[in-house]
């Protein structure tokens, strides 16, 4: 480090000044000081800190200032930023230690400016200055400030968004955050009223024996008087027997930035929006007088923008013997309100098809025992599975049936499952789910629709789920879609070579008819 002659000089003469000086109460120095401690609070205000001091003395007496900084409960001081007053022989401005430049500034007469101060840089920073009272006497001032930063709570582990539990299982949700000082965790129950509050406090809530009483949304927040934050987890339950699905569709009108993503399944918009739809669903159903009519779950379809406005597509499951189990959505969304959201007073129940956009699904249809569909999994496709017997294809198709029959195994009405085909686009799983006993394929799939709404089913990431509604009985006794790629692309080829060869013929005739117009003209 280079130290230039005369602040050697000002250091020595400042050292053997300081033994003769004095000290003097301070509340007669200071007319500001920036109040200790001094909370920074980490992403709000910690970029720019300024420490302002500001002193009676004119500046024609100060002699030096200085500002140091050590660590809280030690002695150990770092020299920050000093300067010589209009008082000494040497007056400059302020030098900052040039090791820690990056980190600091000093304006005149007295104020240090900290930048982007993190959590782990807490400091207390003195103050000293210095000045010449009558008869040549220095007089020291100083002031002690404590910068304590703060951060805002944060979720480290999510609760899982949506889970689907048998009755009587257990189920343990977790919810890890972190933030300075420790933030309080509390999980709450949306819509539930005070005397029913989970009161769970801590980072896990444990649901012991579920029931159907305990299907909703939990909401855990985490809060350190410096922020709050939350996170919501769908609790749904699974029919063994006797429900029924109703499909609705709600209109949102505020408040809802459309993105395509929205549109898309298992993107983070989604999943974001969903939650909160699912939990202002859920509201009206945890109150004390509905509590009757939980539904065993609220899955939420699809969002789509039709004339600006975006529309949900939600499945939601109930006890099938219910009268009019829908009544406590109604009576809520009659004032244009649900949760948060502003909605159309209006819930459209089981949509036809061209009020949803993508039309993925219908609610209406003939019972059928046999319900086809297509899955897109977020996985490479192999080229072995172009062929379903292979091995490669073997293993894909007995888990996608084993995680079948486990998402069905509390439904008597299952018969089994079969992969009728594997294609391309991602992998697309075509497949057909059999039943005993008719159903309406929209509620044939729904058992399976709850076990992909949080985007996974087993070990696979899935995409976009397309119920294929047979409609005709052709399409009852034949799988409805061709499962062989090969055979569609010979197909392909074929009218390629139809065209060239067509081509070909009219080429050939042209060249004859020219050759023959020359030898007529040559004769
Ligand atoms: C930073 O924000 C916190 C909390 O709002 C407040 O207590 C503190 O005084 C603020 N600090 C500064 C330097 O503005
Ligand atoms: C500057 O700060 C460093 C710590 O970063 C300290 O070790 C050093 O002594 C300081 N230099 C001066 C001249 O005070
Ligand atoms: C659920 O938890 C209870 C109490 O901790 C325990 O007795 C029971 O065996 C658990 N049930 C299952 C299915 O794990
Ligand atoms: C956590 O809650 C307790 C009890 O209500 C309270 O005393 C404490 O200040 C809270 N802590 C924080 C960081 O908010
Ligand atoms: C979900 O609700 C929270 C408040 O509870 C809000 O901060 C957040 O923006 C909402 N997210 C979406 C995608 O609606």
């Amino acid at each position: 480090m280079v130290v230039s002659f005369p602040s050697v000089t000002g250091w020595i003469l400042t050292i053997v000044l300081t033994l003769t000086s004095l000290k003097i109460s301070e509340a007669e120095f200071w007319t500001r000081t920036p109040g200790d401690p001094f909370i920074v609070v980490d992403g709000v205000n910690n970029t720019i800190v300024n420490l302002v001091w500001e002193y009676s003395e004119p500046e024609d007496r100060i002699v030096s200032v200085g500002i140091n900084r050590r660590k809280q409960g030690t002695t150990d001081e770092t020299p920050i930023a000093t300067r010589f007053g209009q008082g000494s022989r040497f007056t400059s401005s302020f030098t900052v230690n040039a090791t820690l430049r990056s980190k600091y500034m000093a304006l005149e007469p007295a104020t240090l400016q900290l930048k982007n101060v993190k959590n782990g840089e807490e400091y207390v920073y003195t103050i000293t200055v210095r000045y010449g009272a009558a008869r040549g006497i220095l007089v020291n001032w100083d002031d002690s400030v404590f910068v304590d930063v703060k951060v805002p709570p944060r979720i480290i582990t999510l609760p899982a968004r949506t889970t689907r539990n048998g009755i009587g299982s257990n189920l343990t949700l977790i919810c890890e955050v972190a933030g300075d000082p420790t933030p309080n965790i509390t999980w709450t129950r949306e819509g539930a009223t005070t005397n029913q509050l989970v009161n769970a406090i801590g980072s896990v809530l444990n649901l012991v024996k579920i029931q159907l009483n305990d299907a909703g949304s939990y909401r855990c927040t985490a809060d350190n008087g410096y922020g709050v934050v939350s996170s919501l987890a769908s609790v749904n339950i699974i029919c063994s027997s006797h429900c029924k699905t109703t499909t609705v569709l709600l209109r949102l009108l505020q408040g809802i930035g459309w993105t395509d993503s929205l549109r898309t399944r298992g993107s983070l918009q989604f999943e974001n929006l969903a939650s909160n739809l699912t939990a202002a669903i859920s509201s009206p159903y945890s109150r004390p007088e509905n509590e009757g009519k939980r539904p065993y779950y609220i899955n939420i379809k699809e969002f789509s923008l039709r004339s600006g406005i975006v529309q949900a597509i939600v499945d939601l499951q109930f006890s099938s013997g219910l009268i009019d189990p829908l009544q406590p959505l109604h009576v809520d969304i009659a004032n244009g309100e649900l949760g948060p959201f502003t909605v159309d007073t209006q819930l459209v129940v089981n949509p036809s098809t061209d009020e949803t956009t993508t039309a993925t699904s219908t609610s209406t249809g003939q019972p059928t025992n046999q319900v086809y569909a297509d899955l897109t999994i977020m996985e490479d496709f192999l080229s072995e599975y172009r062929d379903l017997s292979n091995q490669v294809s073997k293993q894909l198709v007995d888990s996608f049936v084993s995680e079948m029959d486990k998402a069905y195994q509390n439904d008597d009405n299952y018969v089994r499952t079969e992969v009728t085909g594997l294609r391309t686009g991602s992998v697309i799983v075509s497949f057909t789910i059999y039943f005993k006993n008719a159903v309406i394929p929209s509620e044939g799939i729904s058992n399976f629709e709850a076990a992909i709404s949080d985007g996974t089913f087993g070990t696979y990431q899935v995409g976009h789920l397309t119920l294929l509604s047979p409609g005709t009985s052709t399409l009852t006794s034949t799988p409805p879609r061709s499962s062989q790629p090969t055979e569609f692309q010979c197909a392909c080829d074929r009218t390629l070579l139809v065209i060239i060869g067509v081509l070909v013929s009219i080429i050939i005739v042209l060249i004859l008819v020219i050759a023959w117009q020359h030898r007529k003209l040559g004769k």
